[in-house]
């Protein structure tokens, strides 16, 4: 069956994925409007809609030309036509004229889905995904947009982009290209108005949940510091009030972008809403001359009647299953043990190696070397951009330490931060051009370092040279992508004045070039992007590596809320998460180290201590978790994510699920937060197990390889009974104490 369709009778594009359908349409052949996206529809025709949303016709009343502008729900509208609402494409002409009239001109449908050049796409196999492009053009300008939709129906998501494309005889500058529009009723089903539901934060607080009332006027959320950021996702939901888990619409966006991001709504005074999405307009010029395109990120939608699960779960398989790519996709990743909060930069080779022998009698597969080994950097004052090993601290060079570790049959990965130079670096002293700042005046600096200018391809072509001499040096299995900075002083070299507004857009392009060089060379490596912590976490880097450090805070019981905002839209196999030591380097608390292992299993799992200073007893509870990362690895990376209560409101337990996708088995996190005397209900309704399946519940034993523990079976049920009556939690003594709980289904 077709999932994108023209109505020819209607004059309507219909988008079909599993549950959702998307309808758009045209008004006296001139308007693409947006008819409708919600929950699966019967109907092809919903010219009934444009008959009615507008006050007139447009043709017959032209007098009025304005207010039906001002009103008409368009599907991508354009700047200066008497639409009051904010547009999604600005530009300005020579003659300095600044009206984008986008009219309807043509469409085609296709049974695949091109890459986008330069940028991060979903991508599908032919046959697997249709894609709709509807052609508009300015008649007066020739200035035309190509509007895409991708329809990957199993994940119930729509991707969508923009292209515009000068057809016209004179260079234009571009001030704003979004990547999609939603014009669309401001109140939900139920007639309960939308709310907004953002992420935000900061270092070491990322991914907080926030949920407030659209007023009038503007609101959302964006990134202004050339690149995605801490401060905000680029995410933006629409959903119900008192949207919970399973109940309530839902509308998720999200954009596959690394740099400066608007994620806006705005509610105009006849109760509509528009939501947009896309690069932030604010610096962005683009000049784009007669027969230049220019591509737009993609933006990913998602829609559910059943309330938040269903939106992560969606997302979840579309990143999983079409977006994350290479070796490391569908197979199990080494757990790795990283010396960042082991040691910082004091360490050597025999640190280094003590700590590697330590972690591989422990069941660790991976060392991984942070910040430190290059240059003379012994603090975070200097060397970067020098990417030579320190002799000193590591003598025979990476190739030596490469050599012990895998004698030792241990993997090795290392840390870099090439968008980076300091001020005292030998590349910096060679090319001080090289990095963005404004000649004669002195630049902002942040940890004493600059940005360098990756908008240049020289200066892309010297950190592929120096990654791959890096590289190539020994066997690296893994690279851990650092950026720990913001952009500030824009100035580029080598674009000229008339330019300099392109330099954040190419800045992005030009981090997303470096990593698909590095990964086209080297195809086998595992890389984990990082920006302090989680300030670049967004789906554009997921397309390069399939893992992100989510926080520098480690501290488990701050991990349980940023992982539970971070979930909500990543699967758990994108979260960097790692056991570290106690009392916690950032937060001072103290958690017991079983349940660091349990909230640590969330993620991709790793560790960040010094081992070699953790007693014997500890050393057994690694092992323990190592063997409860084997045993369940797979299905936390591969399984459907089902968040049953959240610490953040129940205000003393958090508890979550992954079901196998054939529901056969289920592994329930159980973290009892705070104590809370004379017991408070704790009552769980499970979800995401098949009602008519019988199950076994085990409490999961830490068993290690010395001493081996059987799981201890609490109940048999049924999965509708497991949901409806529910699992009820036991007291435990004590703060931060986790258990996790095997569901299987048994034979009755
Ligand atoms: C910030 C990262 O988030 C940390 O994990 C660590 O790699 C430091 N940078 C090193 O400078």
């Amino acid at each position: 069956m077709r999932n994108i369709y023209f109505d020819e009778g209607s004059s309507c594009f219909c988008i079909e994925t599993r549950n959702t359908s998307y309808r758009i349409g045209i008004t006296d052949g001139l308007y693409v409007g947006h008819l409708f996206y919600g929950a699966k529809i019967p109907d092809t025709d919903l010219s009934y809609k444009t008959a009615y949303a507008p006050p007139m016709d447009p043709i017959k009343q032209a007098r009025d030309l304005c207010v039906f502008m001002d009103c008409f729900r368009f599907e991508y509208p354009g700047w200066g036509t008497g639409d009051s609402r904010e547009g999604a494409l600005c530009a300005r002409y020579k003659d300095g004229t600044t009206r984008v009239n986008l009219l309807y001109k043509g469409y085609a449908i296709s049974s695949s889905k091109a890459p986008v050049p330069g940028l991060p796409a979903t991508y599908a196999a032919e046959g697997e995904v249709e894609t709709l492009r509807i052609d508009l053009e300015d008649p007066d300008t020739k200035l035309a947009v190509s509007l895409y939709y991708s329809a990957f129906t199993e994940c119930d998501v729509i991707a969508r982009r923009a292209e515009v494309k000068n057809n016209g005889s004179e260079e234009v500058e571009l001030e704003r290209v979004l990547s999609a529009v939603l014009d669309m009723p401001a109140r939900d089903m139920h007639g309960r108005p939308f709310e907004l539901l953002t992420f935000h934060g900061t270092w070491a607080r990322e991914f907080t949940r926030e949920i407030r009332p659209i007023g009038h006027g503007t609101t959302g959320v964006a990134a202004i510091c050339g690149k995605s950021g801490n401060r905000a996702q680029n995410f933006l939901g629409l959903v119900s009030p008192g949207i919970t888990q399973d109940c309530g619409e839902v509308y998720g966006l999200q954009l596959l972008y690394s740099g400066n991001f608007s994620s806006k709504v705005e509610k105009s005074p006849n109760e509509e809403i528009r939501v947009s999405m896309g690069i932030h307009p604010e610096g962005f010029l683009w000049k784009l001359a007669p027969g230049e395109v220019f591509y737009s990120p993609e933006a990913v939608m998602t829609y559910s009647e059943n309330g938040l699960g269903t939106m992560s779960r969606n997302f979840h398989d579309l990143y999983r299953a079409h977006l994350i790519r290479g070796k490391y996709k569908d197979i199990e990743r080494p757990i790795l043990i990283n010396n960042w909060e082991a040691t910082y930069f004091d360490f050597d080779t025999d640190k280094l190696l003590s700590i590697a022998r330590q972690a591989k009698e422990c069941g660790i597969e991976m060392l991984v070397v942070d910040d430190g080994w290059f240059g003379v950097r012994n603090d975070d004052n200097t060397s970067l951009g020098d990417w030579v090993v320190n002799e000193k601290k590591l003598p025979g060079g990476l190739s030596r330490l490469g050599a012990e570790l895998k004698a030792m049959g241990m993997k090795f990965g290392i840390w870099v931060e090439p968008e980076m130079v300091s001020p005292d670096s030998d590349l910096f002293r060679a090319h001080p051009d090289w990095a963005i700042s404004i000649p004669g005046r002195e630049p902002a600096r942040s940890r004493n370092q600059l940005v360098l200018d990756i908008s240049r391809k020289d200066v892309r072509d010297y950190l592929i040279d120096a990654l791959s001499a890096v590289l190539g040096s020994t066997e690296i299995a893994y690279v851990k992508w650092d950026m720990n900075r913001h952009l500030s002083d824009l100035y580029s070299a080598q674009l000229p004045s008339s330019r300099q507004g392109e330099l954040l857009h190419r800045f992005a392009l030009g981090i997303y070039d470096l990593q698909e060089r590095l990964l086209t060379s080297f195809p086998d490596l595992l890389l984990e992007n990082c920006s302090s912590g989680g300030a670049r976490f967004d789906p554009g880097m997921l397309y390069y590596s399939p893992q992100i450090w989510t926080s520098d805070d480690t501290d488990a019981y701050e991990r349980i809320r940023i992982q539970e905002g971070a979930a909500t839209l990543y699967p758990l196999s994108a979260l960097g998460a790692h056991v570290s030591i106690c009392p916690n380097h950032v937060t001072g608390r103290t958690v017991p180290f079983m349940t660091r292992g349990h909230v640590a299993l969330a993620g991709t799992f790793g560790y960040e201590l010094d081992i070699t200073k953790l007693s014997d007893e500890e050393h057994d509870m690694i092992r323990r978790q190592v063997k409860l990362f084997h045993r369940f690895h797979e299905l936390i990376r591969t399984g459907d994510y089902y968040r049953m209560d959240a610490f953040r409101d129940t205000g003393f337990y958090d508890c979550y699920g992954v079901a196998s996708k054939d529901k056969s088995e289920m592994l329930l996190t159980m973290i009892h937060v705070m104590n809370q005397p004379c017991a408070p209900n704790r009552t769980i309704h499970i979800r995401g197990l098949d009602p008519k399946k019988y199950y076994r519940i085990e409490v999961v034993s830490d068993s290690s390889e010395k001493e081996e523990k059987k799981d201890e079976t609490i109940c048999r049920a049924y999965g509708a009974t497991l949901e409806k009556a529910g699992l009820t939690l036991p007291c435990r003594y004590g703060d931060f104490q986790s258990l996790l709980y095997h569901i299987t289904e048994i034979k009755k």
